[in-house]
């Protein structure tokens, strides 16, 4: 695969860790000590469907791709205001597509594992040119007063277009079953058979077990990409990790002794926006002009499940204008 296009769209709404302060027991020093997050975009008025529109139009423009010329839409989305129809379902119609649209549930590591499918459909040759939507309003699933999560999370969309290529030198994805470490239940309706409704929501996290995990993952992960790939981490020009928590991608660097200017981060300016994380910063380097072409990237993400994924590509697009 190759990516040809990126974009992203964020809520207008904007939440410091002040203003976090003033309806829970926190503070601006704890939360950027604790975790390098300084703000976070939340959604108000507008809906996810809208701003994973806005990512794949602005994704599509810099492909120079039609939305007619998609032969698939993959939207990675934990949770949003429909169960059904699917968030791609919704966003092909919204951006003028009637090609087949799915949505796929990794967690944090969804945009990894959309790109692991988007391969496989671009190699059989059942595909020439994809859409791969992250978004994910993780403010909706949170309780506001439970500052050990709330403080951690932001929304957002972010979107690539794929096309066929040689660029991706190697991918793991993974998952290792455990549902109690990470987890939100929703609401369903009781029946004439099922009382049970009073266990759903909100996200329950156990932090220290988190940070465990994604740390040693992200480890093995990113080591076997990058030797399948024949690659060492002087060959690589960005480590582009989820942005979970700026203490987790310090600590991931140090045990890979690589140099800061290699590990790219936003994670101050948008919180944990889950699966968006990777797309986002991967946009805000494309549209900052910080890519050139034959860069090699290293993606690694993880999440609930618990899921993690990495992959060596090459970039090899032009530079934004
Ligand atoms: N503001 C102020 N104090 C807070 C707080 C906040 N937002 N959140 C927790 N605390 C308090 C706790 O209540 C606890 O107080 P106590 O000792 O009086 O009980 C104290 O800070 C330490 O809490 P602890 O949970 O041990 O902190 P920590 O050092 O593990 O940091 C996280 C908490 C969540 C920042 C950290 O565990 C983490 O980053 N985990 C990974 C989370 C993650 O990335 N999740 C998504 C993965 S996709």
């Amino acid at each position: 695969m190759r990516i040809i296009g990126t974009g992203s769209s964020l809520p207008k709404k904007t939440v410091t860790n002040d203003d976090l302060s003033r309806f829970i027991d926190t503070s601006d020093e704890w939360i950027r000590e604790r975790t390098g997050i300084g703000e976070r975009h939340v959604i108000s008025t507008e809906s996810l469907d809208e701003l994973a529109m806005d990512a794949a139009n602005k994704a599509l423009e810099d492909a120079g791709v039609l939305p007619t010329q998609l032969d698939y839409i993959i939207c990675s989305n934990m949770v949003n205001e429909y169960v059904t129809p699917s968030l791609a379902s919704i966003v092909g119609g919204r951006i003028g597509s009637q090609c087949p649209a799915f949505d796929l549930n990794a967690a944090c590591t969804g945009f990894l594992y959309a790109m692991d499918v988007a391969e496989v459909m671009l190699k059989s040759g059942r595909a020439e040119y994809i859409l791969l939507i992250s978004a994910e309003e993780p403010s909706r699933i949170v309780d506001w007063n439970d500052r050990r999560t709330c403080v951690l999370f932001g929304d957002g969309a972010a979107a690539v277009v794929l096309t066929k290529g040689d660029e991706l030198k190697a991918i793991k994805v993974s998952s290792k079953s455990n549902k109690s470490v990470l987890y939100y239940k929703r609401h369903l309706e009781p029946t004439p058979f099922v009382m049970r409704t009073k266990d759903a929501g909100p996200l329950c996290m156990n932090g220290k077990e988190v940070f465990k995990s994604a740390v040693s993952s992200s480890l093995r992960d990113m080591r076997y990409v990058l030797n399948k790939a024949g690659l060492t981490k002087e060959n690589i020009t960005y480590f582009v990790l989820h942005q979970a928590n700026l203490r987790i991608i310090d600590f991931i660097r140090e045990h890979f002794e690589a140099d800061a200017a290699q590990f790219p981060t936003n994670v101050e300016k948008y919180g944990n926006t889950s699966s968006v994380t990777i797309p986002l910063l991967l946009d805000e380097l494309n549209r900052g002009g910080k890519l050139r072409k034959g860069d090699i990237l290293v993606f690694s993400a993880f999440g609930a499940g618990f899921t993690s994924a990495a992959c060596v590509l090459e970039w090899n697009k032009s530079a934004k204008e």
